[in-house]
């Protein structure tokens, strides 16, 4: 019997090409993110699955699609995906960390600059037609970068690239908080101390979010945590949107509880909280930090890995279920 794989999105058609020495693919040639049901309808009869994290992975979907033995994700994040429901079946998961890290840190970083120094504000102002004289004083005046403290919230391989960035390239006090500190040789290398939440919050001149988003990192970030922050200080975003409460921060934000906030992940996106897309002190991406063309090739080229390391034993690959 042959193996059969679907992939739920466009991909580079190498990628394709490298299932299809392996499989029996049916894809989507398009960005349009299938229906819950559309999905368990294409899933009928595939062994794996080269997903995205627009599609969920539950109990029911699973015991929908039986002959399902691999979800391999495209990106580093898997909260899409009830793993333990996976296990539990015998579902092999995997997804893309390491080729992502560099690219996705660069983007962080742009991100907090953009934020820090106003750049899609002032640009909105000029394409509206209001630059009618060259400003002095606080003319779209923002915060420095360089010399600031850099917090970072969740110190995995993306934050610890972050720091490094922060601490060697701007000169910048890096502190963090994590779950788990990190060893000191590594502390060391990303020039960053460890601190506790509440310190972070009330430190960080920028705040950087890079955790991962689980039931415990749900609305992390919400009014109390927005509360202890300076006035003056920007929140970035390139983690997940549900650890941020999008409604306590634009109430923060319109308050001016804290200075700027730039934002590529959303709860519920591609929907923004339409009180965010009203406050001109936010820079908004849709979900790019990992986009360059090169990064995007390596994650699809891993996860189609993934899926042949998955199921090259044949249709029937994974674990029995325990
Ligand atoms: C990731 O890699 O998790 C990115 O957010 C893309 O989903």
């Amino acid at each position: 019997m042959s193996t059969a794989v679907l992939a739920t999105r466009a991909t580079f058609a190498d990628v394709l090409d490298r299932l299809r020495e392996h499989f029996v693919v049916e894809h989507n040639p398009t960005d349009a993110v299938w229906s819950p049901a559309e999905l368990i309808r294409r899933l009928q009869g595939k062994h794996g699955v080269m997903s995205t994290g627009s599609e969920r992975f539950d109990a029911a979907v699973l015991d929908a699609c039986p002959q399902l033995r691999a979800v391999c994700n495209v990106g580093v994040g898997y909260n899409n995906i009830d793993v333990e429901a996976c296990s539990a079946r015998g579902v092999i998961v995997t997804n893309t960390p390491d080729v992502l890290t560099e690219t996705t840190a660069d983007f962080g970083f742009a991100l907090m600059m953009a934020t820090a120094r106003r750049i899609t504000e002032s640009e909105r102002a000029v394409r509206r037609g209001e630059w009618t004289r060259t400003g002095i004083h606080d003319h779209f005046a923002g915060s420095d970068v360089h010399g600031a403290t850099l917090g970072i919230l969740g110190m995995g391989r993306i934050g610890q690239a972050i720091a490094r960035r922060g601490s060697a390239g701007f000169g910048m006090r890096v502190i963090y908080h994590n779950r788990t500190r990190l060893a000191p040789a590594l502390e060391a290398a990303a020039g960053a101390s460890y601190v506790d939440k509440a310190t972070l919050l009330r430190q960080a001149d920028h705040l950087v979010l890079v955790l991962p988003y689980t039931p415990a990192s749900h609305h992390a970030i919400g009014a109390a945590e927005l509360a202890l922050m300076k006035q003056s200080a920007t929140l970035t975003n390139i983690a997940r949107g549900g650890i941020v409460d999008d409604a306590a921060l634009a109430a923060a934000l319109r308050a001016g509880t804290i200075a700027a906030a730039g934002l590529d992940v959303f709860e519920g996106e591609p929907a923004i909280h339409p009180a965010l897309l009203d406050l001109p002190n936010v820079v908004i991406t849709p979900h790019i930090g990992s986009a360059t063309l090169r990064t995007r090739r390596a994650m699809a080229a891993l996860a189609a890995d993934n899926l042949v390391a998955a199921l090259g034993r044949g249709p029937d690959a994974g674990h029995p279920p325990t």
